[in-house]
């Protein structure tokens, strides 16, 4: 069965999608299935903001295609390993998880600075280099865990 791997953020527009298209680009996807969702639902069905796109487009990733959507108890039976992006997500996402299923959840840049709480930051409402900026630290936090996730289920 593939493995799964879930990026969350508040919204699904901006920073998870950035997320997805990332960790699905370092990962075979014969046996890794990566998807995004929101805490939030006030987006969903929508494509991803138009500054995530073209910052994706920018460095050879088409996210265009993906939709929003928000986060749902389920998703904690089904992904294996769930990402998200500030510590306003890690508390939301932590009260909707099951006990059992909490520790699937970390946030993202504890992937590259264990212990040090680093949050990518919400580029919604400032100018283009943010999308930028969110991208080269979600860029280097997915090549630290998506090589970690590798030697996990070799
Ligand atoms: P995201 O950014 O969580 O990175 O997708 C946001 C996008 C939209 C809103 C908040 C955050 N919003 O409140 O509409």
């Amino acid at each position: 069965m593939a493995v799964k791997i879930l990026m969350v953020c508040l919204g699904n527009i901006c920073r998870s999608p950035l997320a997805e298209g990332i960790m699905q680009s370092k990962l075979p996807s014969d046996k890794f299935i990566v998807d995004s969702a929101g805490t939030g639902g006030w987006h969903a069905g929508e494509g991803p903001d138009k500054r995530s796109v073209s910052t994706a487009k920018g460095r050879g990733l088409d996210i265009s295609k993906q939709r929003a959507r928000k986060l749902k108890k389920s998703d904690f039976d089904t992904f294996d390993y769930i990402y998200v992006m500030d510590r306003s997500n890690l508390s939301d996402v932590l009260q909707l998880a099951p006990a059992i299923q909490k520790h699937k959840v970390k946030m993202i840049m504890d992937e590259l600075h264990p212990e040090l709480g680093v949050e990518v930051p919400d580029p919604y409402y400032g100018g283009p280099q943010g999308f930028e900026d969110v991208y080269d630290m979600l860029d280097e936090a997915c090549t630290v865990a998506a090589t970690k996730i590798l030697k996990n289920h070799k």
